[in-house]
C-alpha cells in the first residue's frame, strides 16, 4: 500500500525464487484535485486517500483474482512522506494485518522506487548504483544488497522533480509539469537559452539545482520586463537539457567512483525520456548495464511498494501494531 503523497496504491505482487510478478496494480491519483491550486495540498491528499483507499484495496485483490486471507504480508509505505497521507496507509494496512493475522512490513519510499526496478528487470540483483530522482528526492545510493542502502550523494536543495514542477507551472504548463515539459522540450532548441549547468564541482555527489531554477526564473523575469515574447519550447529544450547534464556528470562520478558495473534508475523522474537516453548513452559509453524503471511503476505505485516489503519479509524486518508514520528520509531514526 502506498499513500505517501497524491497517489492512493494498493497491489498485490508475487514474489519468490525467480518469480518478480505484478498481479495487481491499482493506482487512484489526486493529481486532477491538486492541479487547481498548483501543487500538493497535505490536508487534501489526507482526506482523498481516506476515501479511497478502501476502495483501492478491494479492487487490487479483486483483479489478482485472490481474497485478504491469500496474503502473505502486507508492505506499506510507512516513511518518508506527507505525513497525514502516510498515516492514512499505515493505519489502515496495520488493521488489515491485526484483522486477519497477516505479518506487517514498513517500506522506505525510496527503496520502494528502487524496488521497480527488479519488477522491470527480472535478474536485476545488487550490488548496483540507484538513482533515484522524483519530486521529493534526488539521491544516489550504493546498493550493497536488498536492503542494505548507502546514500552516497543527495540534493542540497530542491529535487530535481520539484525544479521542473516550479518551471512547468511558471511557464503556464499544468501541475505537474514534469511530463509536460519532457515532451515541451522536443520541439524547442537546448542551446537557444544560456543556462548553467547545475552540476557542483569538486568531489561531491551532491546535487543543486536551485541555482538553474533562479536563473531561468531571472531569464523569464527579464524577458516580461523587456516585453519580448518567451519561446516557451526554448525554455523547456534548454532547462531540461542542464539538468539531464548534471545528473549525468554526478552519476558518471558516482559510477566511477564506485567501481559499480550496474546503475539502476528509478523515481517519477526516471519517466522523463530525455533523462533516459542521455544515462543509455553514458552507460553504453563507460560499459555499465543501464537497469530502468518501466515508465509505467516510475510514478508512485503499491507495486513497487510491495516489491520492497518482500525484500523486508525476507530480511524479517517485521513491524507490529506499534507502527508509527514518519515525514523524515530515516524514519525518525536520527
Ligand atoms: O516519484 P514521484 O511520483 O513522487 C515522489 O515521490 O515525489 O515523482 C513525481 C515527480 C513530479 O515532480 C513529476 O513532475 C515528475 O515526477 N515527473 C517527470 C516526468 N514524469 C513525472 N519529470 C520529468 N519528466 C517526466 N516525464
Ligand atoms: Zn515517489
Amino acid at each position: 500500500m502506498e499513500s505517501s503523497c497524491d497517489e492512493t496504491s494498493a497491489a498485490v505482487v508475487e514474489m519468490g525464487d525467480g518469480v518478480r510478478a505484478i498481479r495487481s496494480n491499482i493506482v487512484a491519483s489526486q493529481i486532477e484535485t491538486h492541479r487547481l491550486y498548483g501543487g500538493v495540498v497535505p490536508e487534501i491528499a489526507s482526506r482523498a486517500h481516506i476515501e479511497a483507499i478502501s476502495n483501492v484495496t478491494s479492487q487490487a485483490l479483486q483483479e489478482a483474482g485472490i481474497g485478504i486471507r491469500d496474503v502473505g504480508a502486507i508492505a506499506v509505505t510507512a516513511f518518508p512522506g506527507l505525513i497525514g497521507a502516510l498515516l492514512v496507509g499505515v493505519n489502515f494496512g496495520k488493521s488489515l494485518a491485526y484483522s486477519y493475522n497477516i505479518p506487517l512490513v514498513a517500506v522506505n519510499h525510496i527503496r520502494g522506487h528502487v524496488a521497480a526496478a527488479y519488477l522491470s528487470n527480472p535478474d536485476l540483483e545488487p550490488p548496483f548504483l540507484a538513482l533515484v530522482v522524483s519530486g521529493g528526492h534526488t539521491s544516489i545510493y550504493a546498493v550493497n544488497g536488498y536492503t542494505d542502502f548507502c546514500e552516497i550523494g543527495s540534493t542540497r536543495d530542491d529535487a530535481a522533480g520539484e525544479a521542473f514542477d516550479k518551471i512547468g507551472r511558471v511557464i503556464g504548463l499544468p501541475y505537474p509539469g514534469g511530463a509536460a515539459l519532457d515532451r515541451l522540450a522536443y520541439e524547442g532548441d537546448p542551446h537557444a537559452i544560456a543556462l548553467p549547468t547545475p552540476a557542483l564541482t569538486g568531489d561531491t555527489l551532491d546535487f543543486s539545482f536551485s541555482g538553474i531554477k533562479t536563473a531561468t526564473l531571472n531569464y523569464l523575469n527579464g524577458m516580461e520586463q523587456r516585453g519580448q515574447e518567451i519561446n516557451r519550447a526554448d525554455v523547456a529544450a534548454s532547462y531540461t537539457a542542464r539538468i539531464v547534464d548534471a545528473i549525468v556528470k554526478k552519476t558518471e562520478q558516482a559510477l566511477r567512483k564506485t567501481g559499480m558495473k550496474t546503475l539502476v534508475l528509478a523515481g517519477g523522474v526516471a519517466a522523463n525520456s530525455h533523462l533516459r537516453a542521455a544515462l543509455e548513452a553514458l552507460c553504453a559509453r563507460l560499459g555499465v548495464r543501464l537497469a530502468m524503471a518501466d515508465r509505467t511503476l516510475c510514478g508512485d505505485n503499491g507495486a513497487m511498494i510491495a516489491a520492497a516489503g518482500y525484500f523486508e519479509f525476507c530480511n524479517r524486518n517485521f513491524a507490529d501494531t506499534s507502527l508509527n508514520a514518519s515525514a523524515c528520509d530515516d524514519g525518525g531514526q536520527a
